[in-house]
């Protein structure tokens, strides 16, 4: 088993370490830094793990390092520990739009496995999404990162030149279904469901169908096929939605979200926030 520090431990990378502490990895082989000491208190608290907010001391110590601050901060968080990490430690980062290259700069030339990984939020339930996107060479270190995080979800390995994409998809994913999930279940309140009950509907509906199309092999296009009678109400439900360009609208929109977070790790730190004042978003940015 191999020892982790988690150099940024927030609302991302502490999922990840609760999910590492659930699926039975032990808590005395990870080490999490944060700047704060009141969260470096709820860190310990939480997951009953070492706390230090000495970064070098726990790159030092550790054979994975995992990158979990924003992406502004990810080169130069891993550029000040590169000089004291361990030969051979592998360097995962979860940081959007953090490039490998720009991860092997700030290492300056040293040789360590990178690793871009790219989760999302449902890790939080034991049912994350992980994209990885090995270095060229850090192929058996993608196969050590993959045996941590398969008890924690879902892990597909895609090319870095993907990497983008694929956050589109399931990185920022849980975003689009909460959105339908939200719309569906005001559209049922408008016709006259009470909340509670338009909102347990929704969230069996949406729960059910993922199962059905994870078990079941069949395209999404067979399975809608197989509720739409001909000339029937699902139908006329699909016409609406079609006709609204439903398609074109999330074909647009995961555009957009790839080329944004393909441009993340260039950005400096947004304006106004200071060293205690990160936003706490719900996506990859
Ligand atoms: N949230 C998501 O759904 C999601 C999904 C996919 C990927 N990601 C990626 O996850 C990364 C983190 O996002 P997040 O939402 O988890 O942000 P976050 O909650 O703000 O976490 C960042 C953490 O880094 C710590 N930190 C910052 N500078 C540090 C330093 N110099 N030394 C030690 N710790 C430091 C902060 O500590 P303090 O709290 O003490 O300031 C904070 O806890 C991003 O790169 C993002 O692209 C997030």
């Amino acid at each position: 088993m191999s020892s982790i520090a988690v150099l940024g431990c927030g609302t991302m990378a502490g999922s990840i370490v609760s999910g590492l502490l659930r699926s039975g990895f032990p808590a005395d082989d990870v080490v999490a830094t944060a700047r704060s000491a009141a969260h470096r208190e709820r860190i310990a608290a939480d997951f009953g793990v070492s706390t230090t907010e000495d970064n070098r001391a726990a790159a030092a110590w550790a054979d994975i390092v995992l990158i979990g601050v924003k992406p502004y901060a990810a080169a130069k968080m891993l550029a000040g520990v590169a000089d004291v990490l361990k030969p051979g430690a592998v360097v995962v980062s979860i940081a959007a739009g953090v490039t490998i290259s720009t991860l092997q700069e700030a290492l300056g030339g040293r040789d360590h496995p990178v690793i871009r990984v790219m989760p999302n939020t449902p890790v939080k339930v034991g049912r994350g999404t992980f994209i990885l996107s090995p270095a060229p060479g850090a192929l058996a270190a993608a196969g050590t990162v993959r045996v941590l995080l398969e008890p924690l979800g879902t892990v597909v390995e895609v090319p870095e030149s993907l990497h983008d994409a694929a956050t589109a998809v399931s990185g920022s994913g849980p975003a689009y279904i909460f959105l339908v999930a939200e719309a569906m279940i005001d559209a049922g309140v408008a016709m006259g469901i009470p909340r509670p009950q338009a909102t347990e509907l929704t969230i069996a509906t949406i729960g059910g169908s993922a199962e059905l199309m994870a078990t079941s092999g069949e395209h999404p296009a067979v399975l809608r096929g197989a509720v739409t009678s001909p000339g029937g109400a699902t139908a006329a439900a699909l016409d609406q939605l079609e006709s609204h360009g439903v398609r074109t609208a999330f074909a647009r929109a995961l555009e957009a979200c790839r080329d944004k977070a393909a441009g993340l790790g260039r950005h400096r730190a947004p304006r106004g926030v200071g060293r205690q004042g990160l936003a706490r978003g719900s996506g990859p940015e």
